[in-house]
């Protein structure tokens, strides 16, 4: 099967199953799967072969049944990058306009940052959810932020573990079916996808993304259900907090309406293909409610029920830290701020992980002051550092 690979012929949904099935049971190797996988990324896949894979990665594991919901459930999923906080804004808004939103995140591994760390850094907050309190809490409130269950794509969990570590992460047909299966085992009814393209980002063109977008479309269509995708800049940090506390702050205050920009333009464009999913109506009036939603704080109440649901306590939430300012050398105009960059800083102030076990430090990141076009004097501060 790895040499059939190697030599460019596509495989039966038979051998698929046969190598990675094979490979969940331990039967093959690490080696085996790593050169197996690598073969994927020179060779691609056809779609067939994706289709076969993603139902592969599925029936490995449990599937979520929330078709007891009154509503429609839609679920949304990025694909990583550096300060993205939208699902603490996006779930909120979207459950407070009558949608249910359950959603099953990630920590962050890498230079990216995950919501389940960003949730976590408030006190008391949890994100192990048993599968009946998800769906109690679903049906109370309409809004679940969760951790990825141990029972759902189990194979995916041990395939992406070895990408991270085999250079194998950025093949499109091994994204599209991680991404996929994890989702459809989820349970919504709808999905929409936010493609990072950029420094900062897995995918690092915008060709590679539309040829994600179209397969996700396609594995979507496959399962009956509706997806919708967004590709979205990540050259630059989205938005100006990087780390955890930090993002839970800017992530406020753009639910209390105090901020404009990238950030609430990007949650925007996801809550509104998200309601015009949930309610069947068009993007355009979905939008209205959304900012109607966030004006008359109905969004923030419904963060503020999210967090109290799942134990958090907002009170304690402070950022205990020492802050260093970052001034400019020079006079001039602010031409660029890499998201990898930040993101590499923002991990040696503790607020990332080298390895999977090691402890975070919520209180580190960076706030950048300064926006790209920005006139510098010399001496301005362009950064903080916690
Ligand atoms: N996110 C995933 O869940 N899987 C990938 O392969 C890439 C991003």
């Amino acid at each position: 099967i790895i040499r059939k690979k190697a030599c460019n012929l596509e495989l039966t949904r038979e051998e698929l199953e046969t190598i990675f099935n094979g490979y969940l049971h331990d039967e093959v190797k690490d080696y085996q799967m790593s050169a197996f996988l690598m073969a994927i990324c020179i060779n691609d896949m056809s779609d067939s072969e994706i289709f076969a894979l993603t139902d592969i990665f599925i029936k490995s594991g449990d599937v979520l049944d929330l078709s007891f919901m009154p509503s429609k459930v839609i679920d949304k999923h990025s694909t990583g990058g550096v300060g993205d906080k939208t699902t603490l804004i996006v779930a909120p808004i979207v459950a407070s306009l009558g949608v249910a939103v359950v959603k099953m995140s990630g920590r962050g591994l890498g230079y990216t940052g995950g919501t389940i760390d960003k949730l976590e850094s408030i006190p008391n907050f949890k994100v192990d959810l048993s599968e009946d309190v998800i769906k109690k809490q679903a049906l109370d409130i309409g809004v679940v932020v969760t951790s990825q269950s141990e029972d759902l794509v189990p194979l995916d969990k041990k395939v992406y573990a070895l990408r991270d570590v085999t250079a194998t992460t950025n093949s499109i047909p091994l994204i599209a079916s991680s991404i996929m299966s994890k989702k459809i085992a989820s349970g919504a009814d709808g999905i929409v996808i936010d493609i990072k393209v950029g420094s900062g980002a897995l995918i690092k063109t915008r060709k590679e993304a539309e040829r994600l977008a179209n397969i996700i479309i396609k594995i979507g269509n496959y399962y009956q259900k509706e997806v919708r995708t967004i590709i979205s800049d990540m050259n630059t940090p989205l938005g100006r907090c990087i780390g955890n506390k930090l993002e839970v702050f800017e992530a406020i205050d753009v639910l209390q309406n105090k901020v404009k920009g990238p950030l609430y333009d990007t949650c925007l464009e996801i809550a509104s293909k998200m309601v015009s999913m949930g309610k069947n109506i068009s993007e355009k009036e979905a939008l209205k409610e959304v900012v109607s939603s966030i004006e008359r704080k109905e969004a923030y109440k419904k963060f503020l029920q999210l967090v109290k649901y799942q134990g958090g306590d907002l009170e304690k939430l402070e950022i205990k830290a020492r802050v260093y300012n970052i001034k400019a050398n020079k006079s001039g105009v602010l031409k660029n701020i890499d998201a990898l960059e930040i993101a590499k800083l923002s991990k040696s102030l503790g607020a990332g992980r080298n390895s999977k076990d090691e402890e975070i430090d919520y209180n580190a990141g960076v706030v950048l002051t300064k926006e790209i076009g920005d006139k510098i004097s010399e001496g301005d501060i362009l950064a903080n550092l916690y």
